[in-house]
């Protein structure tokens, strides 16, 4: 292990359960850290029974003495993270600069973005990618572009910022108008809206990228949280049904702006089965029964917009490629099947067909919509899991499932989930410390 920092990225499509593990590994942490993505992403963690669906504010925060990091890489909706902030103050949760903090250069998503997203998804009709409507991609997409972009450390300057925002909205009023019929933008009225959200943030608005360099040299333990899932990412995902950020362990540096070495030990996250929301190919979906029996049993229903997710079985050959692109060290698996279930034979997809061809590794330019999938069988368990906590607690067939993924995907598997709660965890092959 090069450093003890750590890094937990989603090596499927997103809600593979990263909330459970970033909430197990940040209690021994000093900062945690998000670098990508926005308020599409939605992480829950329980703790005593109680729900938090996280967005915009990173998963360590139920830990007394992290430190809390929007990296400059998050698009940040101001209006939904004060909100987030807001209410978990009312839950008696404490948020303030002693434990949150967000960068100056993160790039503000501004309701432009949201109207676009939206007006963009409308105009493409079956042919959407069916995106989370939170303006993450126009925002990036402005970021890139350059001067349209507004970020976060603008909001301290207001005179400069009125002015810049005055500009950017007389564009995006021409843009969405001649595009869309859409209305013009009140300049002032959004610039009033936003600086109120600055005046409230700014304590906790600085340099991030130095914070966690100098915490990096001092040896201070970082986590970095994904958001979103590899096979999301803009560069290596299922391109173009995938988000606009890079979201695998190589976004980590650029943003949070730390080192490539910081990156530390990576663990992967996948379910013992696939979910997905939004369009996109899938070769392993099951658009049956099966998958809604899968989607019951999972309660696959989006945290950030309440959709059904399309479910499928695991498939070995988008996690292995997604765990090789991340570098990951340890797999966390989260095991779906509790209980008595209707569902007696779980599937692995080991291979794609494609015209008389077979394909044993995932190619990203492969027509996934056209492949056939070869699976391997597995019997499924009867008994719950739910109250395992060692390894040998499981049923044969659940412990036999999981030495196969180990094989197939060839990292060792560290975590287990059986359950939503912080202490439904079986402890595996992990070498993450300071668990307890
Ligand atoms: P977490 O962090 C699942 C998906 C959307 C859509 C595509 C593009 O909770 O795992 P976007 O709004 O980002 O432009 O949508 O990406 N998507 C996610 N799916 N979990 C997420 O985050 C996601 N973030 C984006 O459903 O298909
Ligand atoms: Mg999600």
């Amino acid at each position: 292990m090069d450093s003890k920092n750590v890094t937990v990225i989603g090596l499927q499509w997103g809600d593979e359960g990263k909330g459970k593990v970033v909430d197990a590994v940040a209690r021994s942490c000093r900062y945690v850290v998000r670098f990508c993505g926005g308020a599409n992403a939605g992480h829950s963690v329980h703790v005593a029974g109680e729900r938090f669906a996280l967005h915009l504010v990173p998963c360590g925060i139920l830990h007394p003495g992290v430190v809390n990091v929007i990296g400059n890489g998050v698009a940040y909706d101001p209006a939904v993270g004060l909100a987030e902030v807001l209410e978990l103050r009312k839950r008696g949760v404490a948020v303030g600069p002693e434990n949150f903090r967000l960068s100056a250069s993160a790039h503000l998503v501004m309701p432009w973005h949201k109207l676009q997203d939206s007006l963009i998804e409308q105009s493409l009709g079956d042919a959407k990618i069916g995106t989370t409507g939170r303006g993450i991609g126009p925002c990036y997409a402005d970021k890139a572009l350059r001067f349209a972009a507004l970020r976060l450390g603008d909001l301290v300057r207001p005179e400069e910022f009125r002015a810049k925002l005055a500009a950017v909205a007389k564009f995006k009023s021409h843009a969405l108008g001649a595009l869309y019929g859409a209305q013009p933008f009140d300049a002032g009225k959004i610039a009033a809206e936003y600086l109120d959200y600055g005046r409230q943030l700014a304590p906790m608005v600085c340099d991030t990228g130095a914070l966690l360099r100098e915490a990096v040299r001092k040896g201070e333990k970082v986590l970095f949280e994904g958001g979103q899932g590899s096979m999301l990412d803009v560069d290596h995902g299922t391109y173009p049904f995938v988000t606009s950020s890079s979201v695998t362990a190589c976004g980590v540096p650029a943003g949070a702006g730390v080192p490539p070495r910081a990156v530390g030990y990576v663990v992967g996250v996948a379910k013992g089965y696939t979910s997905r929301v939004g369009s996109g190919p899938f070769p392993t979906e099951q658009d049956n029964e099966v998958g809604r029996k899968i989607r019951e049993r999972g309660k696959e229903y989006g945290t950030t917009t309440g959709r059904p997710r399309r479910c499928g079985w695991l498939d070995a050959l988008a996690v292995r490629y997604a765990a090789d692109l991340c570098g990951v060290d340890e797999l966390a698996l989260s095991l779906l099947m509790d209980g008595p279930g209707e569902i007696s034979t779980l599937r692995i997809c080991t291979a794609y067909e494609l015209d008389g061809k077979t394909h044993a590794e995932y190619d990203p330019s492969l027509p996934l919509e056209r492949v056939r999938c070869v699976y391997e069988d597995l019997p499924c368990w009867k008994a719950s899991i739910g109250p395992a906590r060692r390894f040998g607690d499981l049923p044969a067939e659940a412990r036999a499932y999981v030495n196969r993924v180990e094989q197939l995907i060839g990292r060792p598997v560290g975590l287990i989930s059986v359950g939503p709660d912080r202490e439904q965890t079986v402890r595996h092959h992990t070498r993450l410390e300071g668990l307890d």
